[in-house]
């Protein structure tokens, strides 16, 4: 099978092959819900955010009735981008290259100097091609190719998990922003494992936690990690909405393919993801939610910060190891058990993917023959 070693795992062929990499892009990111930024950041009428999902370059706006809408920030003239970083537009988007004029509900509303296209051009045929879009908890999301399940359903147990922490009503705080020399799914498969939290986090967060109580759930889409916190680290007043587990510990919730959202027993919440830029290079972006819009953020973004570090010099570490020709991965412990979401998720749409290409190929062939 693609990808596979002989423990079932991801083959370390997967994580250096520029190959795979584009398959990924591909199929693996189109297919699925993914996390493009906060609604936050884009409060009013005109404003915009733009995103890259797999090789899909998109643009979040807020159309003049307030409602989020997303498209594909891709001119239908020739090609260039919209639109770039975030920003207000306006009432329309205008292309930066021949100036050709979108509504922000996609329509194509102005071209210049019309009448010298050597046929006749109607605004009709060329609006821009809006995508899927949806939002959980002040979290926006986009699914290009338009047929994953409903939002609701592909995060599967996660809304009324973390309903308590209200995640919506948060006020936001500090964002990071840093690049990893490694494999977006080396940088996934650390995000995800407990296995490492005492070792590499000794110094930082290892003393918070009681690990031998740590619990892992895992789904189709999803799996959370329900870690206790021993008691001198629970905050004094822990969150009034939050039971069970919730408010005994922190929450890490994983969504296929690249987002961690964690719920902190004081209600506050850590939205973190990472996103491919190469087939060795990620993006890792973290942003910190709070329900006191007034907390001094500076200490917990100097830990989350260190936490950060930690991981990105063991992610890089892993890069240079997986190039190895006598390498295959070794046994998998119970506090990695997450990895096996996203390892099993992502193989399955390239084994599907590879597939409907064998039957087009197939057909083709017939047909050819014939
Ligand atoms: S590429 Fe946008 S107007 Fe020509
Ligand atoms: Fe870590």
């Amino acid at each position: 099978m693609l990808g596979v070693a002989s423990n079932g795992m991801m083959a370390p062929e997967a994580y250096r092959s520029e190959a795979f990499y584009r398959a990924e892009l591909d199929w693996v990111f189109p297919s699925s819900w993914v996390f493009v930024g906060h609604e936050q950041w884009v409060p009013e009428p005109g404003d915009f955010l733009a995103e890259t999902v797999g090789i899909e370059p998109v643009l979040v706006v807020r159309d003049p009735d307030g409602v989020l809408k997303a498209f594909s920030n891709v001119c239908p003239h020739r090609a260039s981008l919209l639109a770039e970083g975030q920003g207000n537009c306006g009432r329309r988007l205008v292309c930066p290259y021949h100036g050709w004029t979108f509504g922000l509900d996609g329509r194509l509303l102005a071209i210049p100097r019309q009448r010298g296209f050597v046929s006749p051009v109607d605004v009709s045929d060329y609006g821009l091609r809006e995508l899927r879009l949806d939002v959980w908890e002040g979290l926006v999301f986009v699914n290009v190719t338009g047929d994953a399940p409903p939002l609701i359903d592909y995060l599967e147990g996660l809304p009324e998990l973390l309903a308590g922490h209200d995640i919506a009503r948060m006020s936001l705080g500090a964002f990071l922003d840093d690049p990893i020399a490694a494999n977006w799914k080396l940088v996934m498969d650390n995000a995800i494992c407990d296995y490492h939290l005492g070792i590499v986090h000794e110094e930082s967060i290892a003393d918070l936690v009681e690990l031998e109580g740590l619990d892992e759930q895992v789904g189709d889409t999803t799996a959370v990690a329900s870690v206790p916190w021993k008691e001198a680290a629970m905050p004094p007043d822990p969150w009034p909405g939050l039971t069970g587990s919730a408010a005994e510990g922190s929450l890490g919730c994983f969504v296929f393919p690249n987002l961690h959202v964690i719920g902190f027993p004081s209600g506050g919440a850590t939205i973190m993801w990472w996103t491919p830029t190469g087939h060795t290079s990620t993006r890792a972006r973290v942003l910190s939610l709070s329900h006191d819009a007034d907390a001094d953020v500076r200490a917990g973004t100097e830990l989350l910060s260190r936490v950060q570090r930690e991981d990105f010099d063991v992610c890089e570490k892993m890069q240079i190891g997986v190039q190895s020709l006598g390498y295959s991965p070794g046994p998998m412990h119970a506090s990695e058990l997450r990895i096996t979401v996203f390892q099993r998720r992502l193989l399955e749409i390239l084994e599907q993917a590879l597939d409907r290409a064998d039957r087009a190929t197939d057909g083709r062939h017939a047909g050819a023959g014939r």
